[in-house]
């Protein structure tokens, strides 16, 4: 079915076998869609799931039931080859660890995916992106002797140069100074105003009220979609659903 979005979900659910006789359901039934062109955040408190539907949305983990399409296409659907073609050339996710190679230098953490899909970028445009996020350290260094926030803006940097029209982002400014949080911001709206779409984590309400909608996240399920959200409007929702 064409849907034209970026982004669908519908009726997802994820459950985990904890031990032989226990299963716990994290997400029991969630449905979204994103259009190009949107920047879409999820807020939650801890362990309501947040990271979970990111992993099931950006073709990392299937889901328990229910269908997703990321361009139109259902992941879990490919075979392993066209999966990791998908993977490579479809999406790109901004993890919560960051997940970079630490033995390799910045610039090789950058370019790795792209080499792998056959793309070539100069080194000056790289290093100009990583410029305009505040990137302070040198770019020859490995990324294991980097701060928690400098390899947070490789991972950035990283995903916005592949060619996904989707980039899936955890917490991507969590390590950040204010500075840097708000450069990193500015990057992933100019890539969805660029007609592709950003789908963030977060728990920084400040920077939530300037996407376009934002979905809150508990106990599993959608409890609320703001649409053009204000700090306002996410304290209140985040408020009442510790109640
Ligand atoms: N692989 C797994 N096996 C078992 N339980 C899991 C697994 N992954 C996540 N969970 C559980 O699912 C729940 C939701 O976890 P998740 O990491 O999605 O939460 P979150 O909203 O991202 O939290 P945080 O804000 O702390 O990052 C938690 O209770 C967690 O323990
Ligand atoms: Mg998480």
């Amino acid at each position: 079915m064409i849907k034209n979005l970026a982004v669908y979900a519908t009726n997802v659910t994820k459950d985990f076998m904890i031990d032989k006789n226990k299963k716990i359901s994290v997400l029991k039934g969630i449905s979204l869609s994103a259009n190009y062109g949107e920047f879409i955040s999820i807020l939650g408190i801890s362990g309501s799931g947040k990271s979970t539907l990111l992993s099931c949305l950006s073709s990392l983990s299937r889901p328990t039931s229910g269908e997703i399409l990321i361009n139109d296409i259902n992941p879990y659907s490919l075979n392993d080859r066209k999966l990791a073609l998908f993977r490579r050339k479809d999406i790109a996710v901004i993890f919560q660890d960051y997940n970079l190679v630490p033995a390799l230098p910045v610039l090789e953490n950058v370019t790795l995916p792209l080499r792998l899909s056959g793309k070539k970028i100069a080194d000056d445009q790289i290093k100009s992106l990583l410029k305009s996020l505040n990137f302070e350290a040198d770019i020859t260094a490995k990324v294991a002797n980097l701060s928690g926030g400098e390899q947070q803006k490789v991972a950035i940097a990283r995903a916005i140069l592949t060619d996904s029209k989707v980039i899936f982002a955890d917490e991507p400014t969590g390590a950040l100074d204010s500075i840097s949080r708000q450069l990193i911001f500015e990057a992933l709206k100019n890539f969805a105003i660029s007609g592709k779409c950003v789908l963030m984590v977060t728990h920084d309400i400040e920077l939530a009220s300037m996407t376009d909608k934002s979905l809150i996240l508990k106990d599993g399920r959608i409890s609320k979609v703001i649409h053009r959200p204000t700090a306002e409007k996410l304290y209140q929702a985040l408020e009442t659903i510790n109640e």
